[in-house]
């Protein structure tokens, strides 16, 4: 079994509700996710829950229940949000999930062994709701720190330490020899300006018990806990540990504890990871820290690190206390999931910041989704069963240029992950058949019988068309794609770029009945 294309997203902190913007990464990672596997290709899609750290502990305290606890409820919402979204995800991975806690302090035990890491004293000043060390470079000139910091504290305490100096150059030849290492262009500049202009500070990667209990345990020191990111960064090769990956059970060799049951999976090749789809907050734990961690775990790097924008809400940061925050799960429930799926992937290309305005949501709905797709699936389907009693009359080509050119336009763009450009071309084809509806107008040719060759002809072209579009968007509209197929009455998925290609509507075929795919939403 050869390698599996292996695609992960960030994994989300539990505390508080699902907010738009894990959605949304949620959401193009699947639709990457899918096109590998439209394309043919084996792929492994992986997302989960961050559940260890000080956020979470105080959210759990503040809720009056012990973390675990609290933890085992958050986590099965996000896990059913996964399904609300219609993630394709292949498995879900908890930092609380006993084995991920495993793998963490085979890694740290090696890393410790092999003298990455040295404790020293701390005083300084730290940022409790960033879980971050800040120094007096990062005083504003007024002498306070950013609001953004939250509270922050004055603390003298001991650490363990990740010694970063010695990955510093490489990381720098690695980023210039692998252009696409960092996606898109302009967040691999920012990276390489920061490595090329500041001198890597080594990374604390503990916390002392008595100050935050809720981590995993040191394994070489009972007083100290893991450093939440060092713990999250990992479950992108933990999952695949446990699942008996040979290149990361090879990495961690005789340091994996006896009794972990963990069997080797020949079959299962997924690290290195094809591609981390993250935000663009995150960018320098995914980028640097990562990286440097798993150049000193033995394991081959990730093969690109895709950061995304954010989302506002019109044109105002979302935040808990604006109470401005998007839920994905209302909207879902509101307009269904493949309408929320198109409204951001089709909104917002994978880089740039974006804006959610509720106008444009329904603006979309309306436009692009009820009037476009929906009406030309409809009336096409709706005429070859009034006009021809469902029957497919015999193949007629005349749309295959068009359909076969966006075909290639949509697979090539897809390839690069081009999914706004893809969703693009994909409407411009719908735009271009609903015209031709209108030119030959099928209304009329039914009116004269000495029109029904030419009649059978345009039902044709329409409904081939019908099955090729539901192919091209089964990796951004899962659920309509698949209702267009069996409104088609065809059997199977159009879960494959191949059955693409024009013709594939026998003559004689009878389809179904249609059903609206978008009905309207009455007021908006
Ligand atoms: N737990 C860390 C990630 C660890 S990955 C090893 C974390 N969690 S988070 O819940 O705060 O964010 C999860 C993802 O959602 C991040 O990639 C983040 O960028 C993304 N988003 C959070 N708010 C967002 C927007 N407003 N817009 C788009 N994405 C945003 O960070």
């Amino acid at each position: 079994m050869s390698k599996r294309f292996y695609v992960t997203t960030a994994i989300d902190y539990v505390n508080g509700q699902p907010h738009v913007g894990q959605a949304y990464e949620k959401v193009i990672t699947d639709v990457i996710a899918r096109v590998h596997r439209a394309l043919g290709e084996p792929t492994f899609f992986l997302t989960g829950t961050d559940e260890h750290g000080q956020k979470v502990q105080q959210t759990a305290m503040a809720a009056g229940k012990p973390p675990q606890e609290y933890c085992d409820e958050l986590a099965a919402i996000w896990r059913s949000l996964a399904g609300t979204l219609g993630l394709s995800n292949d498995d879900f991975i908890r930092t609380t999930d006993p084995g991920h806690e495993a793998i963490i302090q085979a890694i740290l035990t090696k890393l410790n062994e092999n003298g990455h890491f040295y404790r020293a004293p701390y005083h300084g000043y730290y940022s409790m709701k960033e879980e971050t060390f800040l120094t007096e470079k990062d005083r504003r000139e007024d002498g306070t720190f950013d609001p953004l910091w939250g509270q922050v504290v004055e603390l003298v305490e001991e650490n363990y330490y990740f010694k970063m100096g010695r990955h510093q150059q490489w990381l720098i030849d690695h980023i210039e020899a692998n252009p696409d290492f960092i996606a898109p262009g302009f967040r691999r500049n920012e990276v390489l300006g920061f490595l090329r202009n500041n001198t890597l500070e080594d990374l604390c990667i503990t916390r002392p018990k008595a100050r935050l209990s809720w981590g995993i345990p040191l394994p070489f020191d009972p007083d100290y806990i893991t450093y939440v990111w060092f713990d999250a960064l990992v479950n992108y090769a933990s999952l695949p540990g446990l699942r008996g990956d040979p290149v990361v059970l090879d990495a961690l060799g005789p340091w994996l504890p006896e009794g972990s049951g963990i069997e080797r999976n020949p079959d299962l090749q997924l690290w290195p990871a094809d591609i981390h789809v993250i935000g663009k907050d995150i960018i320098k734990f995914h980028a640097v820290y990562w990286p440097i961690m798993l150049k000193a775990m033995e394991l081959p790097l990730p093969r690109q690190i895709l950061a995304h924008g954010w989302w506002q809400k019109d044109n105002e940061r979302m935040s808990k206390t604006t109470g401005n925050v998007v839920d994905p799960v209302a909207v879902i429930q509101e307009w269904g999931v493949d309408a929320f799926r198109y409204y951001v992937t089709r909104e917002l290309d994978i880089g740039p910041d974006g804006n959610w305005t509720d106008a444009g949501f329904a603006g979309r709905y309306q436009a692009e989704l009820a009037n476009g797709l929906g009406n030309l699936i409809n009336r096409s389907l709706s005429m070859l069963r009034r006009y021809r009693e469902g029957v497919v009359p015999p193949r007629h080509d005349e749309l295959k240029p068009d359909v076969t050119a966006a075909v290639a336009t949509v697979r090539n763009l897809l390839r690069q992950h081009s999914l706004q450009a893809s969703l693009i071309a994909i409407w411009r084809l719908i735009d271009r058949v609903n015209q031709y509806v209108d030119q030959t107008a099928p209304f009329k040719l039914a009116k004269d019988p000495a029109q029904a060759e030419r009649l059978g002809e345009v039902l044709y072209n329409l409904v081939e068309t019908c099955r090729v579009l539901a192919v091209l968007i089964w990796p951004f509209l899962p659920d309509t794609a698949g209702r267009i197929f069996s409104q088609l009455a065809l059997e199977g998925s159009p879960d494959r770029l191949d059955l693409a290609s024009w013709g594939g509507l026998a003559e004689g075929h009878v389809v179904g009945t249609p059903a609206p795919l978008f009905p309207r939403r009455d007021g908006k």
